[in-house]
């Protein structure tokens, strides 16, 4: 089953948005398999965002990233990379569409509340950043049958 990287920022944790991201993502029916409330070292934040050192915005991005705890969660389901995408809405929440994460709940791409993978190959590299194997919940979801 396909597995991706979400992470509830900085922002949208002092928002208390976790709860409603979660739901968004349940909701849907996409299955959680690993969650956890961290604050995240510099030297794994340098290396989650190691391919846009360099860029205007990198040490904004990392100190905002290390300012504060994320919500560092993993989800399968079918598809689930590019929906989740979907469901976060654009990078910069101006051009995200309303009913959308940051459509819905932000304003400006440098606190704009969620992080998702954006490939197959990022999101094993993320999850391998994050999460420990033991940390990887496997469940059957007996609800699936009602669903998809
Ligand atoms: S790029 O250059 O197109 O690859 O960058 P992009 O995919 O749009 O964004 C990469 C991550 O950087 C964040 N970002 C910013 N943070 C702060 N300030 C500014 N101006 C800014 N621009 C982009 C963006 O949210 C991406 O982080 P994640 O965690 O993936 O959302």
């Amino acid at each position: 089953m396909e597995k991706t990287f979400l992470m509830v920022k900085p922002d949208g944790v002092q928002r208390q948005l976790i709860g409603e991201i979660v739901s968004r993502f349940e909701s849907k029916g996409l299955q959680l398999v690993g969650a956890k409330l961290m604050s995240i070292p510099t030297e794994l934040a340098e290396k989650h965002y190691g391919e846009h050192k360099g860029k205007p915005f990198y040490d904004s991005l990392v100190d905002f990233i290390t300012s504060g705890p994320v919500f560092a969660m993993v989800w399968q389901g079918e598809n689930v990379i590019e929906l989740t995408r979907k469901m976060m809405g654009k990078t910069n929440p101006k051009d995200a569409e309303p009913g959308t994460i940051r459509g819905d709940y932000s304003m400006y791409v440098s606190k704009n509340i969620i992080h998702g993978s954006d490939s197959t190959e990022s999101a094993v590299r993320e999850i391998g950043l994050f999460f420990n194997e033991n940390e990887i919940v496997e469940y059957e979801k007996l609800i699936n049958n009602w669903i998809y």
